[in-house]
């Protein structure tokens, strides 16, 4: 397969956060391949603003460590590493004072791609803002890049779009969900709308039910005081689950085109139902040999938040009328999996007597490791004694079936940066799309808080609760294993 690397347009990115833990695993390695690869034009910089009081030889500095420690095997490339270090550039900021703006403007180009990266906290946004344009940095065509939690609740949703809507338009805000940059998450939309097989049985008659898992092994340790204060609802479903609920669910967009495709996942976020409690189930997972319990990684004896949650959705369209959506995430878990099932409904009639097995086609997506998907099909047993019916996987793993010359895939953060340059929203959220997935998930949290609901204990290592499994058995239905 041949690489494509467009190059993009000349481009100053100023990130503030510069010196913070994204900044060093992500996004800077990420630039550095971006410009091994050949995509980042000449005379572009990147402009780390922060708090710490470096120069621009001290964050080069800095950044080569980062980039040998997270950069994997490109970071080996030291006579390439040194002319990409040429290209940063470093200021001391004040994002509430003066200190550092007069320097800041006098590094940013005006007649390049403009893009300021916000990877900092929530707090600090509206003073960023408003001091790019007092300063006289940001312009008309300037891009701003807002990474997730995009608030707490719709109320404080509300209350940052509000406060960058004040100083700049819906087209310069590159609201980033890291899963909708993963390759597999855009492959969704190439499955269902790049293929005539698939889009005329993507419905309730023809689909039983959906599965989301997406299951990781690590915990919470490290990041315990961020994630007590939020749980798997805020910091996963409300996200990344909605986003590929949405993908798997929504209509084909007219166009794939950044407003087209968001419409369409929007109206999705706007006909889910709201869930009944019985359909939800939360839970923390236990300690174990390998490591803390999770009040225990949250420094939380009698934390009530959870680290896993499972719940049957249902999605009030013509599509999907009566098809229940099952998702699933959870730290600590026996796997790292993330996969999408849709699974097709039984034959009405069969021909082949003697046949009392169940036997059901069983698309699965393979979102992370080992990406790829399988369709299950039922074939003839081989061999005599009659017409055996068995299922068996149509197996197409990405990594064997485009060979060895498959292009370095871009990691998430790569391919949304330089989306940001080109000015493609596509993967990015919009405004209300954010403020419809608060409005859909508040009252579910909201219910548990005021029912004090405590959260099942789960064996790390395992699949959740059994009350996440039972979820399943009651409707006569069953999880898929989780497996890496
Ligand atoms: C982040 C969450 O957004 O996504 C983390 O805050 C989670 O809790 C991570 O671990 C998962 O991302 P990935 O790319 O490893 O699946």
């Amino acid at each position: 397969m041949v690489s494509r690397v467009i190059p993009v347009e000349k481009f100053d990115l100023v990130i503030f956060g510069g010196t913070g833990d994204l900044a060093r695993r992500k996004i800077l390695p990420g630039l550095f391949r971006r410009f091994l690869s050949g995509q980042m034009p000449a005379g572009s910089r990147i402009i780390g603003a922060a708090r710490s009081d470096l120069d621009s030889a001290g964050y080069r500095k800095m950044i080569a460590d980062a980039v040998a420690e997270f950069g994997g095997n490109e970071s080996s490339n030291t006579k390439s590493l040194q002319s990409f270090l040429q290209q940063l550039e470093y200021v001391a900021i004040d994002a509430k004072g003066e200190g550092g703006w007069a320097a800041l403007k006098a590094l940013v180009r005006q007649d390049v791609v403009q893009a300021f990266y916000f990877s900092v906290a929530p707090s600090l946004f509206g003073d960023l803002a408003e001091r790019l344009h007092t300063n006289g940095i940001a312009n008309e065509n300037s891009r701003i890049v807002v990474e997730k939690p995009f608030g707490r609740d719709l109320e404080s949703a509300q209350a940052l779009n509000e406060t960058l809507a004040a100083h700049f338009r819906e087209r310069q805000i590159y609201r980033i969900d890291h899963y909708l940059g993963k390759e597999t998450v855009q492959n969704l939309m190439a499955v269902r709308f790049g293929n005539m097989l698939f889009e005329p049985l993507w419905n309730n008659h023809y689909v039983d039910h959906i599965q989301i898992t997406v299951a990781e092994t690590v915990g919470v340790g490290g990041r315990g005081a961020y994630y007590d204060k939020s749980g798997a609802m805020r910091d996963m479903v409300q996200n990344h689950l909605m986003q590929l609920l949405c993908l798997i669910a929504m209509e084909p967009p007219g166009q794939f085109e950044a407003d087209a495709v968001r419409d369409e996942k929007l109206k999705v976020i706007r006909a889910l139902q709201p869930i009944d409690h019985h359909h939800i189930v939360r839970g923390q997972y236990d300690a174990s040999p390998d490591g803390p319990s999770y009040r225990e990684d949250a420094e939380n004896p009698r934390s009530f938040t959870e680290s896993f949650i499972a719940m049957r959705c249902h999605i009030a369209n013509w599509r999907w009328a009566g098809v229940p959506f099952y998702m699933r995430t959870g730290k600590r878990m026996k796997a790292r999996s993330s996969e999408i099932t849709v699974v097709f409904k039984d034959l009405g009639h069969t021909i082949f007597e003697g046949d009392e097995a169940r036997h059901r086609n069983i698309l699965s997506i393979r979102l992370q490791p080992n990406e790829g998907m399988d369709l299950q099909v039922t074939i003839k047993e081989p061999g005599p004694g009659g017409m055996r019916l068995i299922d068996v996987p149509l197996d197409m793993t990405f990594a064997d079936a485009l060979g060895d010359n498959v292009e370095d895939v871009a990691d998430a953060y790569e391919r949304l940066i330089m989306d940001v340059i080109r000015g493609n929203q596509t993967l990015f959220m919009r405004g209300d799309e954010v403020e419809a997935a608060w409005r859909w998930t508040d009252p579910l949290i909201e219910g548990w808080e005021a029912r004090n609901d405590v959260p099942k204990v789960y064996d790390a290592g395992s699949a959740g609760p059994e009350d996440a499994l039972m979820l399943m058995h009651r409707d006569g239905r069953k999880w898929r294993d989780i497996k890496a």
